[in-house]
């Protein structure tokens, strides 16, 4: 193990996140790309199928990426001016932005001591204006879902479930897509799985389904992206102005082959984080992630936090430090109320959040994902450790 006098240092840069790509994906998109089929067909109508079928839910809407997929949830629930969405502060700014392009107001609120949406908080917030709420499953670990549901539905509020992170993540043993919402999921390239750029809608619901597709191509109406072939037919009608957020078939190639790994990318996201865990966790220093009951934590995300008090460095002293030392890392969220056009537009203070406050001075994110080796993982445990080791109050 390091000394505090001389701190290990990898050989080369170790990034905060890579994607694991396979042949199967690159041959799936040559194959696309032979078949002369670019933008949203076959793959794309299979790849729905398909994820529909692994999440347990009736329906699947493939996007080009998770914000297209909440601005056409919240346009399909009919949110506009007047209206508000209560969203975590502890979060990416996706999650609000799309409130914001509907003219309703994101109303942000606190997050609790899981990183997650504080139920209490949640409750505060609700006004006779109140049309969504917007759990986010902050990681990779689900929200409260039966909590936030039963209290929803008390106030007659929709949810839609911000499930950037959690894709193949479980609450009360059923994959998220299957507790009866909207769901918006991300395949961008740091996601559990990816297509590069990309999204997925799920819901139950057949007349909400119907009208999410339509949305993502134009407004125009049933099976567009038919209207090249030969069971299709040239006429189409535009039934509302829609928008241009449609899969290609080239993501999609990729997303068919990363769906097949998903559950297997799952279980190493585990097994590294076990192994970070069992290291830092006697150090003293660092506070973890803790998993919970009911829930299958996928660890898109390994966030530590700092405990006060522990280290002569600060959170971004330290991650100058890992730097230095050839280990990459990020902070996940910058809290939305600090951002100059939610701070000023609404006039949010630091006050009114005083767990995301907390929480945002000491996170960081250490790198983890399934193309690590265990000796990455060592590697990145032996260096945060001689970091530690050589900056402790006690
Ligand atoms: C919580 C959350 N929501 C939404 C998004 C937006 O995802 P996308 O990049 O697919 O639009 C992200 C992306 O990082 C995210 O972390």
């Amino acid at each position: 193990m390091a000394s505090a006098t001389a701190p290990f240092v990898r050989t080369a840069f170790l990034p905060y996140c890579l994607p694991e790509i396979g042949q199967e994906e690159i041959d799936e998109v040559v194959d696309s790309l032979r078949s002369g089929w670019f933008t949203t067909g076959p793959k794309v109508k299979k790849f729905e199928e398909r994820f529909a079928e692994y999440c347990g839910v009736e329906h699947a809407i493939a996007v080009n990426s998770c914000t297209a997929a909440l601005h056409i949830a919240l346009t399909a629930m009919g949110v506009g001016p007047g209206d508000e969405v209560i969203v975590p502060t502890l979060t990416f700014c996706s999650t609000a932005n799309v409130v914001a392009h509907l003219g309703a107001r994101p109303v942000i609120v606190d997050v609790d001591d899981h990183y997650q949406i504080s139920l209490a908080a949640i409750e505060r917030a609700i006004t006779s204006r109140t049309k969504v709420i917007i759990p986010v499953h902050y990681a990779g670990q689900a929200a409260d879902l039966d909590e936030i549901g039963a209290l929803a539905k008390s106030r007659g509020l929709e949810i839609l479930e911000d499930a950037a992170h959690a894709s193949g993540s479980e609450y009360k043993g059923r994959k998220i897509g299957a507790h009866g919402n909207t769901v918006a999921f991300s395949f961008y390239a740091t996601k559990n799985m990816t297509t590069g750029e990309g999204g997925m809608i799920t819901t139950p619901n057949a007349e909400a389904a119907t009208k999410m597709r339509r949305l993502a191509l134009h407004g125009m109406s049933r099976d567009a992206w038919k209207r090249y072939t030969q069971a299709g037919s040239w006429y189409y009608e535009i039934l509302e102005p829609g928008y241009k957020d449609n899969m290609t078939d080239l993501a999609a190639a990729i997303g068919l082959h990363q769906l097949r790994k998903l559950d297997g990318f799952n279980r190493r996201r585990q097994q590294l984080a076990q192994r970070y865990d069992r290291a830092l966790g006697p150090l003293g220093c660092f506070r973890l992630m803790q998993p919970r009951p009911d829930r299958n934590h996928v660890y898109h995300l390994y966030t530590v936090e700092i405990i006060p008090g522990t280290l002569q460095i600060t959170r971004d002293q330290m991650i100058d430090r890992l730097k230095e030392l050839n280990i990459g890392t990020s902070v996940h969220f910058i809290p939305l109320h600090k951002h100059p056009y939610y701070r000023d537009t609404y006039g949010y203070h630091p006050d009114q959040f005083p767990n995301a406050e907390k929480i945002f001075t000491n996170i960081l994110s250490l790198p983890l994902y399934p193309k690590m080796s265990d000796t990455d993982a060592d590697e990145v445990l032996e260096t945060v450790t001689s970091v530690a080791l050589a900056n402790r109050t006690r």
